[in-house]
């Protein structure tokens, strides 16, 4: 008898990202913001400052900081979520600045503050990772000097097989093995600035895994890197005109 093929929930082939959305400058009054979205999960990042920290002891002089604040509002999802800071949302909101810190040069800014809220609106999975893509535009938005883009994707293993941007009912998946779930940040020139892992995976699957990443990666790249060029076209001369 012939093996059953492999399907995925939404029918998308294992490399096949879901539809995505980008965008440029959706808050006005915020220095830098962006959209990102990927099929049902929408994130949109505001970025202020740089700006003098407060309070002074808190200040670095050799560099800025960058304050991330990651949150899921209350009806992102079916089971409302209690309002304010969790664990999860507290380990998200560190993650973001250590995958965005590596190409920001904050050494510029001695002293400084820049903060990025990061909501996510509507939650299906991979939110960490629209957060990290809306937040990297947001900043390029900012005009903050940076090294490159951040890129992040999600890559699964449902049972045996890897997949990238795990739905929520991909991460839910029981069969076989269950769903492993590997968030991956880069730099357009491939550079990882952040890999997390939760669940089982052998050696050789996870180089496959970075390798997918790194295919799934360029694509958002592509799409992030339009959203700006767009952004600037219709704005020709600056954010404020
Ligand atoms: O969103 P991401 O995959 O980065 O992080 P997660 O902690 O693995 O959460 C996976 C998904 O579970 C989220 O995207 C939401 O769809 C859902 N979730 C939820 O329904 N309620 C929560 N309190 C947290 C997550």
């Amino acid at each position: 008898m012939a093996k059953k093929e492999f399907q995925r929930p939404d029918g998308r082939k294992p490399d096949e990202l879901r539809p995505i959305k980008a965008k440029v400058g959706v808050v006005p009054n915020a220095d830098g913001s962006a959209m990102f979205s990927t099929g049902d999960t929408i994130a949109i990042a505001a970025v202020y400052g740089p700006k003098k920290m407060h309070p002074q002891h808190q200040q670095n002089p050799e560099k800025a900081i960058l304050r991330c604040n990651y949150n899921m509002i209350s009806f992102s999802v079916a089971d409302r979520i209690r309002p304010g800071p969790s664990r999860r949302s507290m380990e998200i909101s560190k993650i973001t600045e250590w995958a965005l810190e590596p190409v920001l040069m904050l050494e510029n800014y001695p002293n400084m503050v820049i903060d990025v809220h990061i909501n996510i609106i509507q939650a299906d999975a991979g939110t960490r990772c629209a957060g990290i893509n809306a937040a990297s535009m947001a900043l390029a938005h900012a005009g903050i000097p940076m090294r490159g883009i951040v890129s992040s994707v999600s890559v699964g293993k449902l049972d045996k097989q890897l997949v990238v941007d795990l739905n929520k009912a991909e991460e839910d998946w029981e069969e076989g093995e269950g769903a492993t779930d590997i968030p991956i940040s880069m730099t357009s020139d491939g550079k990882i600035t952040h890999f997390q892992l939760d669940g089982k995976i052998n050696n050789e699957q996870v180089q496959e895994a970075i390798r997918m990443a790194r295919e799934a990666c360029k694509k958002i790249y592509e799409i992030q890197k339009e959203a700006l060029k767009e952004f600037l076209t219709e704005n020709e001369g600056g954010k404020n005109g």
